[in-house]
């Protein structure tokens, strides 16, 4: 009795939110039969990962780390966006783009700064403004360094400091004694002191002397996660941690192709010390640092324990561009081969070599490679001689590596193949049963990208009631869909920030926070199963979906319920074939409307609660309130 009242109570308090909701509960109970003892398929344990381009500034201005805005000054069509003259009390100074002068081949120009006049209290330079400012924390150490050339010895100390917008104070500052004439990479360390925790500042880079400066790949970095350097931001890899991603699939999406041919993802030019990547338009509208490169991304890989799903360009690009198959494709499946010699070679080849030289000298494992990216647009339909091509010749090296079209092909029989979805909540109601009748003997499904469309710059709770609502159809056939990963993960939520709507994670310098959506990936994730169990539902409304593991180690059960409708749910839920513990465990992830959302400034309005769920054995009453979804964990006794 105590036990029933309790979990009543629960119900209760999920539904002090919305009165008329528990007014308009359905008054007949919906009946969910699981057989416990009848394991009905296998749960893919690489179900839940990562997608992640360049889009939405998910790496520059994102999760890498790097505080400094277009700091290579490239040649391109961005100038010295973001680059701003200096001139305290009476010094003068001008800046231009030096297109003769730069300190590598991959990097030929540079920032100029003339000084006319400046002395050690009127110094005259050049400021960053950093990606929507320029985060700084009290008592944090940040790593500086520049590559600068000056006209003569006379130019003298350089001064780097940090300054707040606000209160022009200088909040760090460190001092390069002398530059020499020819280029050379100068490392410094700011250090703040008590300072209050803002994205209100910038770096300035000054002289006290008449003289002329060259200055390229000017960089700054924070603490990263796990220390590394040119690292990653932490507050975004935990995040990303906290998701128990199985995979990261990488490097796009779109990014991977580029608008026209040569804008494509070229893996080589994004290896080596950063003053040999010459950095590249991306498709999404700014140029792409091309710091966080293709060993960034392995060991992003490596910190989060994920397997990479590495896409290769395959040889089209978005204008409709696309190379055909035969010999003018070979150089871009050997561009690939070499690729995956990277990735795993051992240090004895030639890539596994270099890859080595760049700090990593144990090879990375790799099990799924994607061969290009929606290629049902490019309309020349060139595509099945192209995946067949690279097919060949990377089985014919790699056996064992799992190729993933990113279409139908009909000559050569895929691995798996790449579905998209973006679609709104409605649509994923409807399609929940989506892969029940999909052929077990077809090639295995990769869900390379889905997200439910609604919701701007994160996804709101409507949208996560369609995703949840879809992932309990994907863990259910979790045989046939062996990957799955929503997209896009990121976005700055600057104004100017975001190219596409509806994204996982939202952030600015400084914060960042989770969307509903997020939260009901992370509950999907984290309570898995490696088991689907034999289960019958009757008597529900349109809008009640759930999906019903096994942890076969553990013996434990998770029972995942999503209520779309605004209407509680009673339920009588049987559990046959087990002895399962009177306690368990609910986690609660709810909303009073699909509008409901979180934001930087109510991060956590939106978050799973989690509870203690008494009464359950093998027979629970139980109502799942309206705009809910939940996990319902059960030991077997
Ligand atoms: O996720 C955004 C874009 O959607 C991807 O780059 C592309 O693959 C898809 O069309």
């Amino acid at each position: 009795m105590i036990r029933k009242t309790f979990a009543r109570a629960i119900v209760a308090t999920a539904l002090t939110a919305s009165a008329s909701a528990f007014v308009l509960a359905q008054s007949t109970p919906a009946v969910l039969t699981i057989h416990a003892d009848q394991p009905v398929s296998k749960v893919s344990p690489t179900l839940y990962g990562l997608m992640t381009e360049e889009i939405n500034f998910s790496y520059d201005g994102g999760l890498y780390a790097e505080m400094v805005r277009n700091r290579t000054f490239g040649n391109d069509w961005s100038g010295m966006q973001h680059w701003l003259l200096v001139e305290d009390g009476d010094s003068e100074a001008a800046i231009s783009s030096d297109k003769q002068t730069g300190p590598s081949e991959a990097l030929p120009a540079s920032l100029r700064i003339d000084v006319k006049q400046a002395d050690a209290q009127n110094q005259a330079g050049v400021l960053n403004e950093g990606y929507w400012g320029m985060p700084l924390r009290p008592n944090t150490s940040y790593k500086g360094s520049f590559y600068a050339k000056a006209g003569s010895a006379d130019l003298g100390a350089v001064t780097v400091s940090l300054v707040n917008n606000f209160s022009g104070e200088v909040v760090a500052t460190a001092r390069i004694p002398a530059i020499a004439t020819e280029w050379k990479q100068y490392g410094f360390t700011l250090k703040t002191g008590m300072i209050e925790a803002s994205a209100a500042n910038h770096l300035a880079i000054t002289v006290g002397h008449a003289g002329t400066l060259w200055l390229n790949l000017v960089s700054l970095f924070p603490p990263t996660y796990h220390d590394r350097a040119n690292g990653n931001r932490i507050d975004l890899m935990e995040k990303l941690a906290a998701m128990h991603p199985a995979f990261l699939r990488f490097p796009g999406g779109n990014y991977l192709e580029g608008d026209h041919i040569p804008e494509r993802y070229q893996w080589k030019k994004t290896i080596g010390p950063l003053v040999d990547r010459p950095t590249h338009p991306s498709p999404w509208r700014y140029h792409s640092s091309d710091g966080l490169g293709l060993l960034e991304f392995l060991e992003w890989c490596e910190d989060l324990k994920m397997q990479p799903v590495l896409a290769v360009y395959a040889g089209y690009s978005m204008a409709q561009e696309h190379v055909d198959p035969g010999p003018n494709l070979d150089p871009y499946v050997q561009d690939a081969l070499d690729e995956l010699e990277y990735v795993t070679g051992t240090v004895d080849t030639k890539w596994g070599a270099i890859r080595a030289q760049n700090g990593h000298s144990e090879p990375f494992k790799l099990t799924y490679v994607e061969i290009g990216n929606e290629d049902n647009f490019d309309k020349s339909g060139s595509y099945e001689g192209r995946y067949a091509q690279f097919y060949k010749a990377i089985k014919a090296k790699y056996p064992d590596l799992q190729l993933i079209a990113t279409m139908p092909v009909k000559d050569t029989r895929p691995d798996v193949v790449d579905d998209h979805f973006y679609v709104r909540a409605t649509k994923f109601f409807q399609d929940a049963t989506h892969y029940d009748k999909t052929d077990r003997s077809g090639p295995k499904i990769f869900v390379g990208e889905w997200a439910t469309r609604e919701g701007a710059p994160t996804p709101n709770f409507g949208a996560a009631l369609g995703d949840a609502a879809w992932m309990t159809g994907m863990e259910r056939n979790s045989d046939i869909v062996v990957m799955a990963a929503y997209a896009p993960l990121l976005v700055n939520v600057n104004p100017g920030g975001m190219q596409w709507e509806t994204d996982l994670i939202g952030y600015d310098a400084m914060r960042s926070y989770g969307s509903p959506s997020y939260y009901a990936q992370v509950m999907f994730s984290k309570y898995l199963g490696d088991e689907t169990l034999g289960s019958k539902l009757d008597g529900a409304g349109p809008k009640l979906f759930y999906s019903i593991t096994r942890d076969s180690a553990k013996k434990r059960l998770y029972l995942k319920l999503v209520n779309a409708s605004s209407t509680p749910q009673p339920m009588e839920i049987d559990f046959a074939g087990a002895r399962l513990a009177q306690m368990g465990k609910l986690i609660s992830l709810t909303a009073h409307s699909t509008q409901a959302t979180n934001t930087l400034e109510q991060p956590t309005q939106i978050v799973p609660i989690e509870t203690a769920l008494d009464g359950i054995g093998n027979h629970l009453h139980y109502t799942i309130p309206g705009y809910a979804i939940q996990v319902i964990q059960i030991d077997e006794q």
